[in-house]
Parts: structure tokens; C-alpha cells; sequence
């Protein structure tokens, strides 16, 4: 697939660089002959290196690091992608709750750190650097199980409420961001299941052939983000470019 509708010396940031996705996202683009150069941001290093890779570390937890990360890139270098591959759904210390008596402030806290408010930030510091005269978008990881609408299973309290707040973020950014870039698209993403750290343990449920590799989630993610129009800034897409009601 090419990003026909992108040109040329292409900028490109992958926040979540050390993910699965976000991994995906970076090798894909790596081989594109449109992009001159790759800033990919996460905690952890990116297991892959490349000439025309830079890493710099970035905690969605602190904002002077997303700050930080911002002002790595060159004062001069105008992006004409940002993807935002960063989430989380569990951890060691952290499982989605499945009914109201596993609800914790501090699992709150943590989720939409990472989930929301940080997504958030990195729009603070990252859409000033995208085009004004020129098209360029901005999608972050959002999850289907974020739309209030299709909600038919509850559980997973701080995971979906996070991402519908992720999801009035982006609505909002995207107001606001129309005013002055006016060739900018924001929006938020649904990869599908992907098989990947964060879906592992709950993949027993997922027919196989809707288990997506990452390769497969980012190629469809890479077409919508080509064919997207600045009339559907704001929205929730997936990955197969049908847009998500919130
Ligand atoms: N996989 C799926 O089936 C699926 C389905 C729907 C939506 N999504 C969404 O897709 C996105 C990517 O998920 P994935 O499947 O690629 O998950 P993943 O493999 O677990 O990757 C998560 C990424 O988030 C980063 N991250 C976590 N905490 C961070 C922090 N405090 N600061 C900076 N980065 C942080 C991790 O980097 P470090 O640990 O190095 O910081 C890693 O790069 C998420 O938003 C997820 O909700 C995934």
C-alpha cells in the first residue's frame, strides 16, 4: 500500500514505539520509499534500529517527558503523520474488572494515565508540529469497546470508559485543531483483536480468523489513515475505515 495522498520526505511519530502495534506501524513504514524520517517514542527502547529511526524516551505518565519528547524532534521538522500506539488493558498488578466490586480508584488512576490523559498530552505537545499548509493527520489507538452505543457485555469499567474519554479528546482537539491547520485530520483508531501482549490473555474467545497480526491491523490502518478527509476529523474510525458511533 502507498500513502498516495501524503507525497513525499515524510515525517512520520510512532508514540508506543515498543509495542505491539506500534512495532508493526514502524517496520511497515520503515520500508516505504515516502518516509525520510521516523521518531519513534515509548518507555522501552524499540527492539528495531534503522537509519531512519530515531527513539527517544517518553513516559505518557510524566508530562516533562512527553514535553521532552516533543522538543527532540528539530524545531524545523513540520510531521505529517502522528500515530499514538500507546494502552493499556492489564498488567502485573492491574486485570479489567469484570463487575463493580473489583473497581479501584488506584486501577483508575493508572488506566487513564496511560489511556486518556496521556493521549491527551502528547496532542498538547505534538499537533503544533504538524502542517498548517498541508494535509497531515493525527490518529490515536482508540477501541471499539469505548462506543457507549455498542456496549452490550459491561465489564472493563476503567479500560472503556478511558477510551470513550480518549475518544471525546480527540472530538475536541479536532474542534479546535480545524481552526488553524486546516489540512489536519484528528482521529482515533480500532485496530481490531490484535495479537498482541495486550489481548494475549484474553484471546481464548476470539475466532481465529478475527485475530488480526499486527502487520495485517496496521496495513488497514494505513489505508484508512491515507483515504481519510479533513470533513471526518473527529471521529472514531476502524480498522476497516467504518466509523465507530461514540
Ligand atoms: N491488541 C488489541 O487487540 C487491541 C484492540 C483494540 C485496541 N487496541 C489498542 O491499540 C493500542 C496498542 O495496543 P497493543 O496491542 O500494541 O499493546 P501493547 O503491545 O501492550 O503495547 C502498548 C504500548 O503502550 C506503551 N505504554 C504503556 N504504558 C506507557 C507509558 N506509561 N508511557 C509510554 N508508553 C506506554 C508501551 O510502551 P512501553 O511499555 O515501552 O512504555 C507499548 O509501546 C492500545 O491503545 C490498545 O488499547 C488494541
Amino acid at each position: 500500500m502507498s500513502l498516495e495522498n501524503f507525497g513525499t520526505n515524510l515525517n512520520i511519530a510512532v508514540i508506543g514505539a515498543s509495542g505491539g502495534i506500534g512495532d508493526a506501524f514502524l517496520k511497515r513504514l520503515i520500508q516505504s520509499n515516502q518516509v525520510e524520517t521516523l521518531y519513534g517514542f515509548s518507555r522501552k527502547a524499540p527492539l528495531l534500529t534503522h537509519k531512519t529511526l530515531m527513539y527517544h524516551p517518553l513516559d505518557l505518565t510524566n508530562e516533562s517527558s512527553i514535553k521532552a519528547a516533543a522538543r527532540a524532534i528539530p524545531d524545523h521538522i513540520k510531521l505529517d503523520m502522528i500515530i499514538v500506539a500507546t494502552g493499556i488493558l492489564h498488567d502485573d498488578d492491574l486485570q479489567p474488572e469484570k463487575g463493580l466490586r473489583d473497581l479501584s480508584l488506584r486501577h483508575f488512576q493508572d488506566v487513564f494515565a496511560i489511556n486518556s490523559f496521556g493521549p491527551a498530552l502528547v496532542m498538547k505537545y505534538f499537533l503544533p508540529k504538524l502542517h498548517k499548509d498541508k494535509r497531515s493527520v493525527f490518529a490515536a489507538l482508540s477501541a471499539r469497546v469505548g462506543s457507549i452505543s455498542d456496549n452490550r457485555l459491561g465489564g472493563w469499567y476503567a479500560y472503556r470508559a478511558s477510551k470513550a474519554a480518549l475518544n471525546m479528546l480527540i472530538k475536541n482537539a479536532a474542534i479546535e485543531i480545524a481552526r488553524r491547520y486546516k489540512h489536519s485530520v484528528i482521529i482515533g483508531l480500532h485496530p481490531g483483536t490484535v495479537d498482541t501482549n495486550l489481548s494475549k490473555p484474553f484471546q481464548g474467545s476470539v475466532p481465529h480468523q478475527t485475530l488480526f497480526s499486527p502487520e495485517y491491523a496496521v496495513e488497514k490502518m494505513l489505508s484508512v489513515i491515507n483515504e481519510i478527509t479533513v470533513e471526518q476529523s473527529g471521529k472514531i474510525f476502524d480498522y476497516a475505515g467504518e466509523e465507530i458511533i461514540p
